[in-house]
Order: structure tokens, then sequence, then C-alpha cells
């Protein structure tokens, strides 16, 4: 199987080797060199390391093959450097036996490479830009120089002691190579500045209750990679003063002996022990002493016996703990060696009524189970990391997106977070990339894997996070119980429930991907293509693309997923699901050409949701190309959808474009049996209705809207109709508490958030209407809160309109201004002079209420010509009531006599109380009282029959006053 993996590779070469060849003895010269190679090949193997080839005198070794260690990068810093000293031990026996030295140098670098494990082949055999870059570094570098490149740099992070080289041009590749030159590693306890420590409350309660009361078991932290062990027993130990404190930490490889852990740690005890004047001669006297002393302190080895070293242990720090509490900690323990754990474990034993804690910790996925009582290390709560993410970010800028994006992506590992919050610092593309520092530590865990388990695990990540067990199964072809039990053991997937399973963080998903041969990826997305939203065609095409197979199979691919991605825009759609739907048509487009048969489906869909968004110069714009696409190709029900929708958006002229569009259109749709199309022509058909004024009219049409919409299961359209319904049922002759009672109906069958928002507003109004101001709150808050979050940009720039009214009714003119000034601004901004008219009358009479005359702008000229008659209605009143305010009453009576002529020709009980209600004032201006009273009393008469008992009451007081 081939994968792709990071490793580090390193070249050594001999400096001046021809000068040698002229001054050595060929015999001589070859026995030299020989010792040379000797002396390198021992560093990269105790480093891990696999020697790849002799080129000449180079020598060629990487770290990563067999198996990815997570600190390859380190490995190989250091083997450079131990190959360095040991060179200088070499060159002074040579100098003596064959007076010569030789000097050498060496280039690190790490990068991606592809592997195989198949049987036969040849398993290490490494090629690509990786290993050329690493040459050229050697080539560059001067004698007993080490130059590492960039990536190698950022996995040896804080521990690397460098100089930056610059960039250096290497040959054969395009962008230069910023070098640096490797002088030293500092020892891994060295701490750089830290990130204020954050929560784990639970976790130190643990640890003081066993040190205060210590019974002799063994306390083991335990948790995945990164999840903050050490950092916890850092944070602990710190308050403990007056203990007696040694840690020791197990290695991947190179303790030279099993006992090493457990002897530095012993060796910090007895310094610490000394700084307190505990090492008394009675002790060091004593036999168990002598034992250490002779043997594990020595070179980590158990002298005598191991069960002799370990009472020994016992035995010492019982005695120092008679004067001071004891705390022996070894940390990575999941790189111990079986000895040291059952070491724990007998010392543990021998230590039940001392003040003596032991404390372990390492992951979890060790094959061997820790001694004593663990203390589980979990994610941090989201709290906590957003605390850790603000401490890391404090001097950085970054945008509060970008951070909630990294802190959801860490889920609660603070090195995740701690690793991204830093690539963000470095410019890196969030999405696109990961911190080489975590794809070390999370490759490592995989490749450590059996090959069975680590095909299962490839197949699942090409499934995804969630992946069911059987579709895993049939792609890896092979067995999943041992595979999931083992997977699961190991902390890498977690069961959801019943067949489905979960990678344990989508950061080990993307790194178990990105270990996946891009032709095996293309292979297996294919083979999930059926079923599947489009994705894995997508993918399996930009694999193949991306190979350079450029056959027909590939361009079929093309085909197939831009038509499965149109397709599922078109359900993300219907679901009202905008984003989404906008991301999978801009994926459909991108693989499609104008020349595609699917492109007209492709565009149309896009085009849509770009109109539903806001984005309405773009959407028109496509859409226009799908109406000349569609009208070459004679596609009429294509052509028909565009251009109503084209139409519904545009915004010229008072009278609603697209209700002639529908017209046209709704032959098209119904001989076709297109419900969406009959849904949208419907709609617009009622909303011309409501333009005139005719609400009857209309609510029969939306209902047959509803039906369409129903059919065709179309979320958007189904709110847009229950929306104008509830328009309909506001302004229209239905007493307000029927029409309360219905729109509660339609929310009680409403199938999407959508229809929440959309009825919810004018349901507010209808509310406030009859003084039920709470209500009407509740319902706009209802609605403000579904809305957050849809992106419909209708829906945002009515929100503040349909306030407006509420507050208007409950008499809150201020509040009500505010709204509507800001209403009129959307509305502006949108583009709907329909929209900015109405919202700007409705100012005009809130100013009016509260004794302001609207500036002249606002309410436009007087004149009604060409407005359907419920906004000539308003306009002329409203315009009435200003001339009154002004004082000319003569002008005021003829606008208002208009107003009511014109209110008479709608079906709206409301307009044509309201429109009584400007006449009475006009009338009142002009002196005439009688004919005030009997238009007031006529006002009074339809505000009840609407049930506005808020009108009805302004009315009634009109009167009163006169
Ligand atoms: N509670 C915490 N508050 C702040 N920073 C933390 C916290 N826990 C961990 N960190 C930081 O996260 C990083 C990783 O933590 P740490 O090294 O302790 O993990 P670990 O569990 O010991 O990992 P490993 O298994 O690799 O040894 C460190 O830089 C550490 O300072
Ligand atoms: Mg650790």
């Amino acid at each position: 199987m081939e994968q792709r993996k990071l490793v580090t590779v390193l070249f050594c070469d001999l400096v001046g080797s021809t000068e040698l060849a002229g001054v050595l003895e060929p015999e001589t010269l070859r026995s030299v060199v020989l010792r040379y190679f000797d002396m390198a090949r021992q560093e990269i193997k105790a480093h891990g390391g696999t020697v790849e080839k002799f080129i000449g005198d180079a020598v060629m070794a990487v770290f990563g093959v067999p198996v990815v260690h997570e600190d390859d990068a380190r490995r190989a810093a250091t083997a450079a450097l131990d190959m360095i000293a040991s060179l200088a031990e070499l060159n002074a026996e040579l100098e003596t036996s064959v007076g010569c030295r030789l000097a050498v140098r060496i280039g690190v670098n790490t990068g991606e490479v592809v592997t195989t494990t198949e049987e036969g082949a040849n398993q290490n055999l490494i090629a690509g830009e990786v290993v050329n870059v690493a040459a050229r570094l050697e080539q560059h570098a001067g004698a007993g120089e080490i130059l590492i490149g960039p990536v190698t740099r950022a996995l040896l992070g804080g521990s690397a002691v460098v100089e930056e080289v610059g960039e250096l041009s290497l040959k054969g590749k395009r962008d230069p190579v910023t070098a640096f030159r490797l002088l030293g590693i500092r020892p891994d306890t060295q701490h750089e500045a830290e990130s204020p420590f954050v929560g784990r409350e639970r976790e130190l309660a643990l640890l003081d209750a066993a040190f205060a009361r210590p019974d002799g078991q063994p306390v083991t932290v335990s948790g995945e990679a990164g999840i903050g062990k050490t950092r916890l027993l850092r944070e602990w130990l710190s308050a403990k003063e007056d203990a007696l404190i040694g840690t020791g930490r197990c290695h991947p490889y190179c303790d030279r002996a099993s006992l090493m852990p457990l002897a530095h740690a012993l060796r910090r005890i007895l310094d610490a022990a000394a700084s307190f004047g505990l090492l008394t001669e009675e002790l060091v006297s004593e036999p168990s002493y002598g034992v250490l002393r002779s043997g594990l302190l020595l070179d980590g080895a158990p002298g005598h016996s191991a069960s002799s070293t370990y009472a020994a242990i016992a035995a010492v720090l019982a005695r120092l703990a008679a004067a001071r509490p004891v705390v022996l900690v070894l940390d990575d323990m999941h790189w111990a060696e079986p000895m040291l754990i059952d070491g724990i474990t007998q010392i543990a034993n021998a230590q039940r009524a001392h003040r003596v804690l032991l404390v372990c910790s390492g992951r979890p996925d060790h094959a061997r189970t820790l001694p004593g009582r663990a203390v589980n290390l979990t994610p941090l709560s989201e709290v906590d990391a957003t605390r850790l993410a603000a401490g890391l970010v404090e001097l950085q800028s970054h945008g509060q997106p970008t951070l909630a994006r990294v802190i959801d992506r860490a889920e609660g590992n603070p090195l995740y977070l701690e690793q991204l919050v830093a690539m963000l610092d470095d410019g890196a593309d969030l999405e696109q990339q990961l911190p080489v520092t975590v794809t070390a530590v999370l490759a490592a865990r995989i490749d450590a894997l059996r090959p069975d388990e680590r095909m299962f695990l490839d197949a699942a990540a090409v499934v995804g996070r969630e992946f069911d067990v059987r579709t895993v199964e049939a792609l890896a072809e092979s067995g999943a119980v041992a595979a999931l039990a083992e997977l699961t053991r190991r902390g890498l997937v977690e069961p959801v429930s019943g067949q489905t399973y979960r990678f344990r963080s989508g950061l080990l998903r993307e790194v178990t991907y990105q270990g996946i041969s891009k032709r095996r990826r293309a292979q297996w997305h294919e083979e999930l293509a059926p079923g599947s939203a489009g994705h894995h065609l997508e993918q399996a095409y930009l694999y193949r693309q991306g190979l350079g197979i450029r056959d027909d199979h590939t361009a079929a691919l093309r085909g197939k997923a831009a038509r499965a991605l149109t397709e599922a825009a078109r359900n993300a759609m219907a679901r009202a699901d905008l984003s989404w739907s906008e991301n999978l048509g801009k994926r459909a487009i991108a693989y499609s050409t104008k020349d595609d048969p699917w492109w007209t489906e492709a565009a149309q869909g896009l085009g849509e949701t770009w109109l539903a968004v806001g984005r309405t110069a773009e959407g028109s714009e496509l859409l226009r190309d799908v109406m000349a696409t569609a009208a070459a190709t004679g596609d009429n029900l294509a052509y028909a959808h565009a251009r109503l929708q084209v139409d519904s958006h545009s915004q010229t002229g008072w009278w609603f474009p697209a209700a002639d569009t529908a017209r046209e259109a709704l032959p098209e749709f119904e001989a076709a049996g297109d419900q969406l199309g009959l849904a949208r022509g419907y709609v617009r058909l009622a909303q011309e209705q409501q333009f005139l004024g005719s609400h009857r009219t209309a609510e029969q049409l939306l209902e047959q809207a509803l039906r369409h919409a129903e059919a065709a299961n179309a979320a958007p359209e189904h709110a847009m109709a229950l929306g104008a319904l509830g328009i309909s049922l506001w302004h229209g002759p239905i007493p307000a508490a029927d029409a309360v009672r219905r729109c509660r109906q339609l929310l009680a069958t409403r199938e999407h958030d959508v229809a929440i928002v959309t009825l919810n507003y004018p349901l507010a109004n209808l509310l406030a209407l009859q003084g039920l101001e709470d209500e009407a709150r509740a319902c706009l808050a209802t609605a403000d809160r579904f809305a957050t979050g849809l992106g419909f940009a209708e829906a945002a720039v009515l929100a503040p309109l349909f306030a407006a009214g509420v507050e208007a009714l409950a008499g809150r003119l201020p509040a009500a201004q505010r709204l509507l000034r800001e209403a009129v601004q959307l509305c502006r901004a949108a583009g709907d002079p329909r929209l900015v008219a109405t919202a700007s009358r409705d100012l005009a009479r809130v100013l009016l209420r509260q004794g302001v005359c609207p500036e002249p702008e606002l309410l436009g000229p007087a004149d009604a010509s060409g407005l359907p008659p419920e906004q000539a209605a308003d306009h002329l009143g409203a315009h009435a009531r200003t001339e009154a305010a002004k004082g000319n009453a003569a002008m005021a009576l003829s606008l208002a006599e208009r107003a009511v002529a014109e209110s008479l020709a709608t079906d709206s009980p409301i307009t044509r109380a309201i429109t009584q209600l400007d006449l009475a004032i006009a009338c009142r201006a002009a002196g005439h009282r009688a004919t005030a009273r009997n238009a007031a009393v006529r006002a009074v008469t339809w505000f009840d029959g609407k049930g506005h008992s808020v009108g009805a009451r302004t009315a009634t007081e009109f009167m009163d006053a006169l």
C-alpha cells in the first residue's frame, strides 16, 4: 500500500575528499573512509534512523521509515550534532595513526514523501523534493556545519539553537528555501515562556488528595498527546515547596538503561534532600543507600538484582519521608520499558505507611496499562479553551471568527490549540494546512498501527469524521472487528451508536487522510460516490486531475461531480440552507463550462442562491446568462425560471414586474408539472394583489402557492408564501383575532425555521393592533432569533420595519422612529424603492404623531398617479396630515378626500380606517368639526370591524377631544 508521510532526510558528505585522495595511500584512504561510514551509520542507528544509501563519500539517512516517530526531526538533528562530535573523536585518532583529519558537512530537511508497504517492494525507496533539498542544503554547508530546512526548524521548535542563514536558491527548485544553521539542541526539560495555566481544578484536587493521604498506590495521569499531562504535573508540583520532588522522563529511544528515568528522578530527590540538609551521615552509610550508589545511581541499571534495587529505593524514600513528604514523578511512561513499570508497582507496594507519592503519566495508547489510580485528562472545556486561546493571542490581533475556528478545531487539546494559534501568527491558511508539529504527533500514532488496522483507519478517514463500520469494511476489504477493537483501545476512534464510530478528533482524521496516497484517495472516493452529496465524486475527480491522469474516466468524473453537486445544492436550497447551497453551487460551477450540458442547471441554482443571500447583481447576471443559454438551446422551462427570478428581484417601477412574467411563465410550469415554478408564480401574483390592496384575492392565490411549495418540498417558497399570507391576514378583512388563530395554525404546520421568521413578523403586528404588546414582542424576539444565521437578505431588511410597527402601535414613538430610520437605510441599501416608500411613509406618520413635520424628501411629491390603491391611499393620507400640520387646511382636505377614495378600492379595513382618520384630522384643521366627527366615527367602525382596538381607541380619543 502506498502511503504519504512526513520524513526527515539527512545528508552527510566528506569535505575535501579529493585532496585526501592526493595525500593518502589508496588502501589507507579506504580504511579511513570506512571508519567514517561506520561512525555515521552508528549515530544514525542510535537515533532510530535508517541508512538509505551511500553515494560516493556521502551518506543519506531517513528518519520516519519504516515507522514514523513524532520526534523524527529531533532525532535527525541530534544525530547530525552527534556525528560532528564523534568525528572530532575519530579525528583525534586519525591524526595520530595516519596524520590526517576529516571534515563533514550535513544537510537535514523534512517533507512529505510517498512510500510503499508492498511485500517485496523496496520499502525504503525514498525520492522526491525533500531528498533533493536535503542534498542541496548539505552542499551549501561549510565544513563542520549543519544546515536545516524550514520544516525541520519548525518541528524542532524552541529546543533548537539555530542561526538563520537566509534564503538559498537551490538548484532545481523554483522558490528559494529558508535555511538555518543548527548549533545545538536544548535538553527537553527547559521551557519557553508559557501560556497561563487554565482549568484542571478537578485533577489538581485529586492529586492533592493523593498527596495528603498516600496509601501506597501510585497515581497515574493519563491522556492523549498534548492534552496537558506534563503541564498539569509541573503546575501541581510548583506549589509543593516543602516536598522532596524528583521527576524522570522516559524517552522513545536512547535511554541507555531501562531504569534510567527512575535513576534520574531519584537523583533529583537526593539533591533536594541535600539542599534541605537531610542527606545525613547516617543515611549515606545505610546499606540501602550503598546498593543504589553502586548500581542504579551509577548507570541507571539495577546493580545487583532488580528487587533489591526497588527495596533499597523504598527504604531510602521512607527515611526521607520521615522528614519531608516525597513525590517521585515518572513522565512519558508510554515509552517505559516493561521493567520500569514493574519496578514502580513494587516500590509503591513497599511504601504504604509513608509520605511517599509515586506519580506516573503517559498516553493510553501504550500496550500495557500503567499501574495505580488513574486521573484521566479529558479535553479542556470550551470556556477553558477560550481562555487559553485568549492568553495565547494576547499580543496579537486575530479576528474573533478565526479564533473561534481555531478553538473549534483544537477540540480542547491545548497542544493543538497552541500550534494552531502559532500557525495563525505565521499567516498560514488554517483551512488548508495543519501545523507540522501536530501532524508529527498524530502521524506517529497512526504509523504505529498494524497494516490491517491502518488500512481500516485510512478507509474510515475517506468516509469522514463519523463513519459506518460496514461502509469502511467494504472499502478496506478487511475485517472490522479486530481493527476496531485495537483502534478504540488506542483511543483513535470511539463508538457513537450501533455501527457508527467516529475519529476521536477531527485533526486525527485529517492527518490520517493526508497519509493516504492520492491514487488511493481517488479510488476510494469514487467507490463511495453513490448516494453521497457529490463530495466523493469531486474528490475522486480532483485527485485524478492532480495526478495528471487526463483520460475519459477523469473527464466523466468531472461531469458526474458537477451534476451531483448541483443536485446537492438544490436540496440544500430546498431546506433553506443558504450558505451550504452557495458552497455546493460554487463548486458545481467550478467544474462546469458553458458548453457542458449541465451548466444551465448549475448556474441557475447558484444564481438563485445568490439572489436569496442578497448578492443581487451577481445573481441576476448569472441568471441572465442562463436565460441566454436556455433561449439558444430551446430550454423553455429553464428560461422561464431564470426570468421569473431576475424580474422578481429587479427593482424598477412601481408595478410588480414579476407579476406579468409570472403570468407568462405559469402555463409553462403547469405543462411541465413544475411545482416549484408554480409556487413561485402564484406568490408573485399574490404580491401584485397585495399591492393593489386586494387581500382576499391574494389570500386565495397564496393558498395555492402553499400547496405547490409543499408538493415541491421547497422550504424557502413555503416560507415566502406563509409570510405573504401573514401580511394579507394582517392588512386584509379577516378580524384580527381570527387572523391570529390562522397564523398560529399555520405556524403549527410549518416544516422549517424560515417560516417561523416570515410568519412571526406579521403576527406580531396583528397582536400589537389588539393591544397585546407582550405577546407581540415575544413573536418579534422569536423571529429575530430564528432569522440569525439563516442568511436570507430579505428577512434582515424587513425586521426593523415590522418591529417599528409594533412599537408605533404600543405608543413608543421614539423607538419606532429609530427603527424606521434604520429600515429606510436598509431598504435603500437593498435597492428596493417599494419598501423604501413604505418605510418612509411609516416614518412620516410617526414623526407627525410627535408633532414634527417630516422633511419634504421623505414623502416626495404629493402625486399618487401610477401608485396602486393601498399605496396611493397611504401616500395621500400622509401628505394630508403633513399639510394639516402646516396649516394648509384646504390642501389637506383635498388630499385626504383623494386618500379615502383610493382606500375604497382596497379591501383593507385598516387602510380605510386610517384614511378616515386622516380625513378627520384635515377636517378639524379646516374647522369642520361635524365632518371631522363623522369621519372619526367611520374610522372607529372600520377599526372595530378589524378588531384593531388600538386604532379604535385613538379615533375615539380624537372624537372626545373635538
Ligand atoms: N491547562 C493548561 N493550561 C495552559 N496550557 C496548557 C494546559 N495544559 C497544557 N498546556 C500547554 O499545552 C502544551 C501541551 O501540554 P503537555 O506537554 O503538558 O502535554 P502532554 O499531555 O504532556 O503531551 P505528551 O503526551 O506529548 O507528553 C504545552 O505547551 C502546555 O504548556
Ligand atoms: Mg508530556
